[in-house]
């Protein structure tokens, strides 16, 4: 356990972050989440005022900005050249533009290196969208959590507070329109991947998610 991978990915609303975590916590075991770092890089473009929309633009800027990823589960941490970038990239505007930035291979690249470089020697669960497909293929668990849209639609909704709330339906849309982007880009594509385990959490509560995945790595590592 003490060098195992955990690869979770999945689309947003799928309750990743907070199982992640969970099972982390729970295996005394490290927590990575790259979403948080697509979202850092699109953070310090918005703010140095490169266009997101002009891909070579965003490739000749990837590899500028410094991001270090804290990896304790109970309180994750991320700084973008330093400054402290959790607040930042849970803005509306980031999320809007994640999608775009995340396509550009040159970004892939990039934070693939650094998240191998955290990953290390292992001992980690990592979440994302092609952990199991690019990052750590060769991860002893490989699990893929969903729920059906208007689950995760609900779900994210709950999360929103103060200026960010909205209907349930704008963000079924934009959760839609975020997938719609991230499964159909032409680089390491959102989905699931060979090997994965599908785990659909629609009908579950987070305990039953996470004692179900702590079963899953007890049986495969
Ligand atoms: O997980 P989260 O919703 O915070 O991820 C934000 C965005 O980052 C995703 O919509 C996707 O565009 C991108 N992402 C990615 N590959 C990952 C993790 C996230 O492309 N491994």
């Amino acid at each position: 356990l003490a060098t195992a991978v955990v690869a979770i990915d999945g689309p947003s609303g799928s309750g990743k972050s907070s199982v992640s975590r969970a099972v982390a916590a729970r295996l005394g075991l490290r927590y990575l989440d790259t979403g948080a770092m697509y979202r850092a890089m699109t953070w310090w473009m918005l703010t140095n005022g490169v266009d997101i929309h002009d891909p070579a633009a965003v490739a000749a800027a990837s590899d500028k900005p410094q991001i270090v990823s804290g990896t304790a589960p109970d309180g994750p941490t991320i700084t973008v050249d330093g400054r402290d970038a959790a607040g930042p990239i849970r803005t509306d505007e980031v999320t809007k533009a994640v999608s775009a930035v995340s396509a550009v291979p040159e970004v892939r690249t990039r934070l693939v290196d650094l998240q191998r470089a955290v990953i290390g020697a292992g001992g980690i669960v990592v979440e994302g969208r092609d952990i199991a497909s690019v990052v750590a293929p060769d991860a002893p668990v490989k699990v893929y959590l969903t729920a059906s849209e208007a689950a995760r639609a609900a779900r994210r909704n709950a999360e929103l507070t103060g200026t960010q709330a909205t209907s349930v339906e704008d963000t079924r849309a934009d959760l839609a329109r975020r997938d719609a982007l991230d499964s159909g880009r032409a680089v390491a594509p959102a989905g699931m991947a060979e090997g994965a385990i599908l785990v659909d959490t629609t009908e579950l509560n987070r305990e039953q998610v996470v004692d179900h995945l702590l079963a899953l790595v007890a049986e495969h590592v």
